[in-house]
Protein backbone atom coordinates (compact mmCIF):
# COMPACT_ATOMS: atom_id res chain seq x y z
CA UNK A 1 0.00 0.00 0.00
CA UNK A 2 1.11 3.42 -1.07
CA UNK A 3 1.05 6.18 1.92
CA UNK A 4 -1.51 8.76 0.38
CA UNK A 5 0.57 12.25 -0.19
CA UNK A 6 -0.56 15.84 -0.12
CA UNK A 7 1.53 18.75 -1.24
CA UNK A 8 1.23 22.31 -1.19
CA UNK A 9 2.58 24.07 -4.11
CA UNK A 10 2.19 28.15 -2.93
CA UNK A 11 3.75 29.36 -5.80
CA UNK A 12 4.67 32.79 -5.92
CA UNK A 13 2.84 33.63 -2.58
CA UNK A 14 3.09 34.31 0.49
CA UNK A 15 4.25 36.78 3.31
CA UNK A 16 5.98 36.09 6.62
CA UNK A 17 3.12 36.43 8.38
CA UNK A 18 0.86 35.03 5.88
CA UNK A 19 3.16 32.10 6.53
CA UNK A 20 3.34 31.38 9.56
CA UNK A 21 -0.45 31.84 9.95
CA UNK A 22 -1.25 29.11 7.36
CA UNK A 23 1.49 26.54 8.82
CA UNK A 24 0.11 27.07 12.35
CA UNK A 25 -3.31 26.75 10.50
CA UNK A 26 -2.44 22.95 9.10
CA UNK A 27 -0.12 21.76 11.77
CA UNK A 28 -2.96 19.83 14.04
CA UNK A 29 -4.83 18.29 11.31
CA UNK A 30 -1.06 17.17 9.51
CA UNK A 31 -0.25 16.05 12.55
CA UNK A 32 -3.50 14.05 13.34
CA UNK A 33 -3.63 12.62 9.80
CA UNK A 34 -0.79 9.77 10.87
CA UNK A 35 -1.73 7.97 7.50
CA UNK A 36 -1.02 10.58 5.46
CA UNK A 37 1.88 12.58 4.39
CA UNK A 38 1.75 16.52 3.80
CA UNK A 39 3.89 18.78 3.00
CA UNK A 40 4.57 22.42 1.45
CA UNK A 41 6.70 23.88 -1.22
CA UNK A 42 7.03 27.66 -0.38
CA UNK A 43 8.94 30.32 -2.27
CA UNK A 44 12.64 29.81 -2.03
CA UNK A 45 12.88 32.74 0.42
CA UNK A 46 10.47 31.04 2.66
CA UNK A 47 12.50 27.53 3.24
CA UNK A 48 13.85 28.62 6.58
CA UNK A 49 10.93 30.24 8.07
CA UNK A 50 9.22 26.98 6.87
CA UNK A 51 11.82 24.97 8.27
CA UNK A 52 11.57 26.69 11.88
CA UNK A 53 8.13 26.49 11.84
CA UNK A 54 7.49 22.73 10.86
CA UNK A 55 10.37 21.33 13.21
CA UNK A 56 8.29 19.81 15.33
CA UNK A 57 5.60 18.94 13.17
CA UNK A 58 4.59 16.34 10.45
CA UNK A 59 4.70 18.84 7.88
CA UNK A 60 7.38 18.28 5.72
CA UNK A 61 8.42 20.86 2.53
CA UNK A 62 9.74 21.18 -0.50
CA UNK A 63 11.61 23.65 -2.98
CA UNK A 64 9.46 24.59 -6.31
CA UNK A 65 12.28 24.23 -8.49
CA UNK A 66 16.15 24.08 -8.31
CA UNK A 67 19.21 24.85 -10.26
CA UNK A 68 20.83 21.95 -12.31
CA UNK A 69 24.15 23.40 -10.75
CA UNK A 70 24.90 22.83 -7.36
CA UNK A 71 26.81 26.54 -7.23
CA UNK A 72 28.61 28.69 -9.55
CA UNK A 73 28.46 31.96 -11.08
CA UNK A 74 24.46 31.39 -11.75
CA UNK A 75 22.80 34.36 -10.95
CA UNK A 76 19.09 34.14 -9.53
CA UNK A 77 19.43 30.24 -8.86
CA UNK A 78 18.64 27.79 -5.70
CA UNK A 79 20.88 25.07 -5.44
CA UNK A 80 19.59 21.42 -4.26
CA UNK A 81 22.26 21.59 -1.93
CA UNK A 82 21.06 24.91 -0.05
CA UNK A 83 17.36 23.58 -0.19
CA UNK A 84 18.62 20.32 1.26
CA UNK A 85 20.72 22.11 4.21
CA UNK A 86 17.55 23.85 5.18
CA UNK A 87 15.99 20.69 5.83
CA UNK A 88 13.69 19.68 2.79
CA UNK A 89 12.96 16.79 1.47
CA UNK A 90 11.34 17.45 -1.66
CA UNK A 91 11.81 19.51 -4.94
CA UNK A 92 8.85 19.97 -8.05
CA UNK A 93 10.47 19.98 -11.52
CA UNK A 94 9.18 20.70 -14.50
CA UNK A 95 5.99 22.03 -13.22
CA UNK A 96 4.11 23.00 -16.13
CA UNK A 97 4.43 27.11 -15.15
CA UNK A 98 8.24 26.26 -15.41
CA UNK A 99 7.99 24.47 -18.72
CA UNK A 100 5.85 27.59 -19.87
CA UNK A 101 7.25 30.40 -18.55
CA UNK A 102 10.98 29.77 -18.17
CA UNK A 103 11.47 27.85 -21.69
CA UNK A 104 12.07 24.33 -19.90
CA UNK A 105 12.33 21.31 -21.93
CA UNK A 106 12.03 17.84 -21.31
CA UNK A 107 16.08 17.73 -21.18
CA UNK A 108 16.34 20.29 -18.52
CA UNK A 109 13.62 18.49 -16.25
CA UNK A 110 15.86 15.39 -17.13
CA UNK A 111 18.78 17.20 -15.69
CA UNK A 112 16.82 18.53 -12.92
CA UNK A 113 15.71 15.63 -11.53
CA UNK A 114 19.02 13.99 -11.60
CA UNK A 115 20.57 17.12 -10.05
CA UNK A 116 17.63 17.07 -7.39
CA UNK A 117 18.22 13.31 -6.51
CA UNK A 118 21.87 13.49 -6.57
CA UNK A 119 22.05 16.10 -3.81
CA UNK A 120 19.06 13.87 -1.48
CA UNK A 121 15.81 15.77 -2.25
CA UNK A 122 13.17 13.25 -3.72
CA UNK A 123 12.33 14.83 -7.12
CA UNK A 124 8.15 15.70 -7.42
CA UNK A 125 8.27 15.03 -11.47
CA UNK A 126 5.41 17.04 -12.80
CA UNK A 127 3.90 15.72 -16.19
CA UNK A 128 0.35 16.76 -18.09
CA UNK A 129 -1.08 17.70 -21.17
CA UNK A 130 -2.59 21.03 -22.72
CA UNK A 131 -6.42 21.07 -23.43
CA UNK A 132 -5.05 21.04 -27.36
CA UNK A 133 -3.04 17.84 -26.49
CA UNK A 134 -6.28 16.28 -24.67
CA UNK A 135 -8.73 17.20 -27.44
CA UNK A 136 -6.37 15.53 -30.26
CA UNK A 137 -6.05 12.32 -27.95
CA UNK A 138 -2.28 12.65 -27.78
CA UNK A 139 -2.59 12.51 -23.64
CA UNK A 140 -1.43 9.34 -22.98
CA UNK A 141 1.66 10.05 -25.97
CA UNK A 142 2.80 13.73 -24.18
CA UNK A 143 2.82 11.67 -20.63
CA UNK A 144 5.01 9.05 -22.06
CA UNK A 145 7.32 11.70 -23.65
CA UNK A 146 7.60 13.48 -20.92
CA UNK A 147 8.59 10.23 -18.46
CA UNK A 148 10.48 8.88 -20.77
CA UNK A 149 13.03 12.33 -20.91
CA UNK A 150 13.57 11.83 -17.54
CA UNK A 151 13.99 7.79 -17.54
CA UNK A 152 16.39 8.01 -20.69
CA UNK A 153 18.57 10.18 -18.30
CA UNK A 154 18.40 8.81 -14.99
CA UNK A 155 17.08 5.35 -15.19
CA UNK A 156 13.98 3.61 -14.42
CA UNK A 157 15.23 2.51 -11.42
CA UNK A 158 16.01 6.08 -10.13
CA UNK A 159 11.72 6.84 -10.48
CA UNK A 160 11.54 4.31 -7.23
CA UNK A 161 12.42 7.12 -4.88
CA UNK A 162 10.58 9.92 -6.30
CA UNK A 163 7.17 11.03 -6.88
CA UNK A 164 5.22 11.42 -10.01
CA UNK A 165 2.24 14.30 -10.25
CA UNK A 166 0.19 14.01 -13.47
CA UNK A 167 -1.37 17.77 -13.52
CA UNK A 168 -3.24 18.77 -17.13
CA UNK A 169 -2.42 21.61 -17.87
CA UNK A 170 -5.97 22.91 -18.98
CA UNK A 171 -6.95 22.33 -15.35
CA UNK A 172 -4.14 24.32 -13.38
CA UNK A 173 -5.68 27.47 -11.48
CA UNK A 174 -8.40 27.14 -13.80
CA UNK A 175 -11.40 25.83 -11.52
CA UNK A 176 -11.56 22.97 -14.39
CA UNK A 177 -10.52 19.68 -11.65
CA UNK A 178 -10.45 16.90 -13.91
CA UNK A 179 -12.91 13.87 -13.11
CA UNK A 180 -12.06 11.34 -11.16
CA UNK A 181 -12.27 9.05 -14.01
CA UNK A 182 -10.49 11.17 -16.34
CA UNK A 183 -7.78 11.65 -13.56
CA UNK A 184 -7.57 7.58 -12.86
CA UNK A 185 -7.54 6.77 -16.52
CA UNK A 186 -4.33 8.62 -16.87
CA UNK A 187 -2.63 7.31 -14.03
CA UNK A 188 -3.71 3.97 -14.39
CA UNK A 189 -1.72 4.58 -17.77
CA UNK A 190 1.39 5.98 -16.14
CA UNK A 191 1.37 2.86 -14.09
CA UNK A 192 1.34 0.50 -16.34
CA UNK A 193 3.66 2.54 -18.68
CA UNK A 194 6.07 1.88 -15.56
CA UNK A 195 5.47 -1.40 -14.70
CA UNK A 196 6.11 -2.59 -18.37
CA UNK A 197 9.71 -1.28 -17.10
CA UNK A 198 9.62 -2.43 -13.40
CA UNK A 199 7.12 -3.98 -11.19
CA UNK A 200 9.07 -2.38 -8.20
CA UNK A 201 9.01 1.29 -9.28
CA UNK A 202 5.10 0.79 -9.92
CA UNK A 203 4.16 -0.71 -7.07
CA UNK A 204 5.78 2.03 -4.75
CA UNK A 205 5.68 5.24 -6.84
CA UNK A 206 3.07 7.92 -5.78
CA UNK A 207 1.44 9.16 -8.33
CA UNK A 208 -0.09 12.92 -7.06
CA UNK A 209 -2.78 14.29 -9.20
CA UNK A 210 -2.72 18.34 -9.51
CA UNK A 211 -5.14 21.22 -10.69
CA UNK A 212 -7.84 22.54 -9.24
CA UNK A 213 -8.08 20.22 -6.16
CA UNK A 214 -10.08 21.80 -3.36
CA UNK A 215 -11.49 20.07 -0.51
CA UNK A 216 -14.78 19.11 -1.96
CA UNK A 217 -13.03 17.45 -4.87
CA UNK A 218 -10.14 15.24 -3.15
CA UNK A 219 -11.67 12.49 -1.33
CA UNK A 220 -13.21 11.12 -4.09
CA UNK A 221 -10.01 12.15 -6.46
CA UNK A 222 -7.97 10.14 -3.97
CA UNK A 223 -10.30 6.56 -3.52
CA UNK A 224 -9.25 5.94 -6.90
CA UNK A 225 -6.83 2.82 -7.32
CA UNK A 226 -4.06 5.05 -8.71
CA UNK A 227 -4.64 8.43 -7.35
CA UNK A 228 -1.53 8.81 -4.28
CA UNK A 229 -3.00 12.24 -3.28
CA UNK A 230 -2.62 15.60 -4.39
CA UNK A 231 -0.60 18.57 -5.53
CA UNK A 232 -2.60 21.47 -4.67
CA UNK A 233 -1.74 25.24 -6.22
CA UNK A 234 -4.85 27.76 -4.91
CA UNK A 235 -6.12 25.57 -2.53
CA UNK A 236 -3.03 24.86 -0.45
CA UNK A 237 -3.19 28.80 0.79
CA UNK A 238 -6.81 28.60 2.08
CA UNK A 239 -5.83 26.90 5.85
CA UNK A 240 -9.86 25.56 5.80
CA UNK A 241 -9.48 24.24 1.78
CA UNK A 242 -5.84 22.29 2.72
CA UNK A 243 -6.80 20.82 5.64
CA UNK A 244 -10.34 19.14 3.83
CA UNK A 245 -7.95 18.08 1.31
CA UNK A 246 -5.62 16.43 3.66
CA UNK A 247 -9.05 14.90 5.61
CA UNK A 248 -10.03 13.78 2.13
CA UNK A 249 -6.90 11.27 1.81
CA UNK A 250 -7.27 9.88 5.17
P1 LIG B 1 -4.08 24.59 -8.74
O1 LIG B 1 -2.51 24.35 -9.02
O2 LIG B 1 -4.45 23.64 -7.62
O3 LIG B 1 -4.20 26.03 -8.35
O4 LIG B 1 -4.79 24.25 -10.01
C1 LIG B 1 -1.95 23.07 -8.99
C2 LIG B 1 -0.50 23.14 -9.37
O5 LIG B 1 -0.17 23.94 -10.28
O6 LIG B 1 0.35 22.42 -8.81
Amino acid sequence: MRTPLVMGNWKLNGTKESVATLIKGIESAANAATNVEVAVCPPAIFIEQVANLTADSRIEFGAQDVSTNVAGAFTGETSPVMVKEFGAKYSLVGHSERRQYHNETDAVVAAKFVAIQENGLIPVLCIGETLEERETDKTFAVVETQLKAVVEVAGIAALENSVIAYEPVWAIGTGKVATSEQAQEVHAHIRSWLKAQSEVVAEKVQILYGGSVKANSAKELFAQADIDGGLVGGAALIIEEFVGIIEGAK
